[in-house]
């Protein structure tokens, strides 16, 4: 199983004051499990990976067939919760190079509709001009500006390139059952679709159609995916005690830091693929947890690359980080450091290394280096980078978020303070319905 080391808080905070932690955070896993925490209405993630009927994943794969028969390009439309973790997953699997139309086998996976970038949408239309491609349309509620906005433009390139009757076949919508244009689209044009649960917010929805269509468009197992999760789902229930559980090890040492001061949380990588795990992390925590004036703040960064950045920072800045490496054991490929004659790079004491064993070192000697600093250190071990074990890991850290949250005092399951600024852009882009807002926001920018 995944591994979870918090030995390197220890110099921190004192055991004492982790334990301190256990009875509320079984609690959390208690009302996690009988519904009576905040939020209630929005735990269906809890068991989506041991209870997904067999008949929903055979329609996603079929569903996958038919894109990746049909398209050398799949574009995922959708933001925050609806595209992150499908990105994350591909991403961490994918060749960092050739997840595209260049291997042949598969067709690349490109994302909109998480921005509303002009020239990002005119350079996206210009590279899928004469290639054959599809879309799956994500969106929850249906009607998000940046998602539907991409999805019009991309709707009708797909119908002039292509022609009504094919873009019929190769657009997918997943949305809600009843609700929002995306459905009533889906229905009118007679799309394949597939229906988010009401009990699953979007942060939360990975291992809904919403992360798996993608993931087995772009040719991974999503079963070997819902297995790994399924196994860790198993793990982090309240009959396994407190030191043996992966995610309430992690919220409760989280939590414990945050309590001592140390308010943000630096999640580091040593594999560039995991670029966007942190991503989807961010969202995961940054969304559940930033309220009611409280939260840690989720932050990120890629190593060794970024110690060239922020390394500075993170050694010798305010002390009020604690940092979160996610190291992976086994890396897929293997590259010796060649000897050279000459060694004009002086890098001959390297030589017949493993380069990954010279990253495991710039690891260990930062770890060991950011403690020296004051920065407690919590270390998850993954033992490789495949559909088992990043299944794993989702489930950890989702689970992780929920107890974390209500250890926090938080509802983890909403976020109110995301439509602030859907309000003011609505009103300044004088949408029916918000002329009153709109003569409001006109004289406050006006003064
Ligand atoms: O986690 C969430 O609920 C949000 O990040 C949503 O996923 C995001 O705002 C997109 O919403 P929707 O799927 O309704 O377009």
């Amino acid at each position: 199983m995944i591994k979870i080391d918090i030995s390197r808080i220890l110099d921190f905070i004192p055991q004492s004051e982790i334990k301190v932690l256990e009875p509320q955070v079984k609690d959390a896993i208690l009302k996690l499990e009988n519904g009576s925490g905040a939020g209630n209405d929005f735990i269906g993630w809890m068991n989506l990976a041991s209870k997904t009927d067999s008949g929903l994943i055979d329609a996603i794969e079929d569903t996958a067939k038919v894109l990746r028969e049909n398209c050398e390009v799949v574009i995922v439309a959708g933001i925050g919760g609806s595209y992150l973790g499908s990105r994350a997953v591909i991403e961490a699997l994918s060749n960092s190079f050739s997840q595209s139309v260049l291997d042949g086998k598969n067709p690349q996976i490109l994302f909109a509709g998480h921005n509303i970038s002009e020239d990002y949408l005119f350079e996206l239309a210009e590279y899928i001009r004469n290639k054959k491609f599809g879309i799956i349309n994500i969106s929850k509620s249906g009607t998000t500006t940046e998602t539907a906005l991409a999805f019009r433009l991309l709707k009708k390139q797909c119908e002039d390139q292509r022609g009504k009757e094919m873009a019929r076949k190769v657009i997918v919508a997943i949305t809600d059952a009843k609700r929002g244009a995306a459905r009533i689209c889906a229905d009118k044009e007679g799309y394949r679709s597939f229906i988010i649960p009401d009990n699953v917010g979007g942060r939360f929805s990975v291992l809904t159609p919403v992360g798996l269509l993608p993931i087995a468009v772009a040719g991974f197992d999503i079963r070997h995916l819902l297995k790994g999760a399924a196994d860790m789902e198993t793990l982090t229930t309240s009959s396994t005690p407190f030191e043996d559980n992966p995610s309430a090890q992690y919220a409760a040492a989280r939590n414990a830091l945050y309590r001592s001061g140390k308010k943000i949380e630096i999640l580091a990588n040593y594999q560039p693929k995991l670029h966007y795990l942190s991503e989807w992390w961010k969202q995961l925590y940054g969304e559940s947890e930033g309220k009611d004036g409280k939260g840690i703040f989720p932050a990120s960064v890629d190593l060794s690359t970024d110690l060239h950045s922020m390394g500075q920072w993170i050694q010798e800045g305010e002390r009020t980080i604690f940092e979160t490496v996610i190291s992976v054991d086994k890396v897929k490929h293997s590259v010796l450091v060649p000897s050279d004659d000459e060694n004009l790079d002086g890098l001959n004491f390297l030589a017949g290394k493993h380069v990954d064993e010279v990253n495991k070192m710039a690891e260990l000697g930062t770890q060991l280096a950011h403690v020296d600093g004051g920065v407690p250190n919590i270390r998850i071990t993954v033992p490789e980078l495949n559909e088992y074990w990043i299944g794993q890991l989702i489930y950890m850290f989702e689970k992780g978020c929920g107890i974390s949250g209500y250890v926090l005092g938080v509802n983890p399951f909403n976020q109110p303070g995301v439509e602030a600024y859907k309000k003011n852009m609505f009103a300044l882009l004088n949408k029916p319905g918000y002329e009153e807002e709109s003569k409001k926001i006109l004289s406050r920018i006006n003064k």
